[in-house]
């Protein structure tokens, strides 16, 4: 299938390329590729010296990726999942050397708008879901097989439903006289049993939110990614992230707080280094999109930018 080279339209790309404070001549990771949106905006602003490694755990991003960035050789993109970062890095020799680090977490519009890979309730497809296509278990095997109550608890924890018994009953119900192999049909399933209950959205959102963060263990991931991360920073360093709901951003933030904050001793003892501590500042605030950026993108609706800086 061909499609537009950007397909995906960046969120936040000002603000967060504004926030890693480039240097031309410095070493930058673009940890979630994508289509490249960001990477190119990083590029744009590196001289001949600069370098960037991007890395994406969709084999179809990487191969996208490497067509359209041809001939472009201040850019490396590798397949891995960004939990491997400080591997990468450290394989390359760059290890301390790292001036900017980007993530830019979730899924990209061309893998939500490609109904083969079963992101969407909107669209009809096989019930994937799997970023990384080529591992893990696929969402139409483990609903097959998953228990009542593992699924009421990831409805739960990671789609915060409300209607979490409910959906996952009607599932179990509906897996006795059918195998749950599509999207629509998984939709469907959850409409029946939660037909409408939150204004402008669709009743399988926080469903379908929930099976994709299991099966990709993306809040495990991201907390191995950020340590990962701020362990390869060069002094002065950046980390900036743009997360796109709730539990993602508090992961970020109690990351970034934690990183950020004094030793907590009781009074009169000297203050020592953590063990393993890389000093860092939290920069700014939070920064959320313009009015301007949500007339154009609306997934920037829920996007926050949060900055971490290496101090020493
Ligand atoms: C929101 S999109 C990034 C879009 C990109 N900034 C752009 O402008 O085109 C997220 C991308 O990161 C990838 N991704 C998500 N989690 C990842 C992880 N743990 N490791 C590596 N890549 C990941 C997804 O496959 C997807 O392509």
């Amino acid at each position: 299938m061909t499609e537009p080279a950007f397909a995906h339209q960046p969120v936040l790309l000002k603000e967060s390329i504004a926030a890693l404070n480039i240097r031309p001549g410095g070493f930058y990771i673009d940890t979630t590729f994508g289509r490249g949106g960001h990477s190119r905006a990083i590029l744009d602003q590196l001289n001949e010296h600069g370098r960037l490694l991007a890395l994406d755990q969709d084999p179809h991003a990487v191969d996208c990726g490497r067509k359209s960035f041809e001939g472009e050789n201040r850019i490396e993109i590798v397949h891995c999942n960004f939990s491997q970062v400080a591997n990468v890095v450290a394989e390359r020799g760059m290890v301390n050397r790292v001036e900017g680090i980007l993530m830019d977490l979730g899924v990209s519009s061309p893998q939500l708008d490609d109904a083969a890979r079963g992101f969407s309730f909107l669209r009809s497809g096989p019930l994937d879901m799997r970023m990384n296509t080529g591992q893990g278990e696929p969402a139409m095997h483990w609903l097959a097989r998953v228990g009542l109550n593992e699924l009421m608890l990831v409805l739960k924890k990671y789609g915060e439903e409300k209607s979490a018994r409910r959906i996952a009953h009607a599932i179990i119900e509906a897996r006795n006289s059918q195998d749950i192999t599509d999207t629509a049909q998984l939709a469907d399933i959850i409409v029946r049993a939660v037909p409408h209950y939150e204004k402008h959205k669709h009743p399988a959102t926080r469903s379908f939110q929930a099976i994709r963060i299991f099966i990709n263990r993306e809040l495990q991931v991201l907390e191995q990614g950020l340590q990962a991360a701020v362990s390869v920073l060069a002094i002065n360093g950046r980390l900036a992230v743009i997360s796109f709901h709730s539990l993602e951003d508090r992961i970020v933030k109690r990351f970034m707080r934690a990183m950020a904050s004094e030793p907590r001793l009781p009074a009169g003892l000297p203050v020592m280094s953590r063990p393993e501590a890389v000093p860092c500042r939290l920069v700014g605030k939070p920064r959320v999109a313009t009015a301007a950026e949500l007339m154009t993108n609306p997934r920037a609706r829920s996007a926050r930018l949060r900055v971490l800086e290496r101090v020493q």
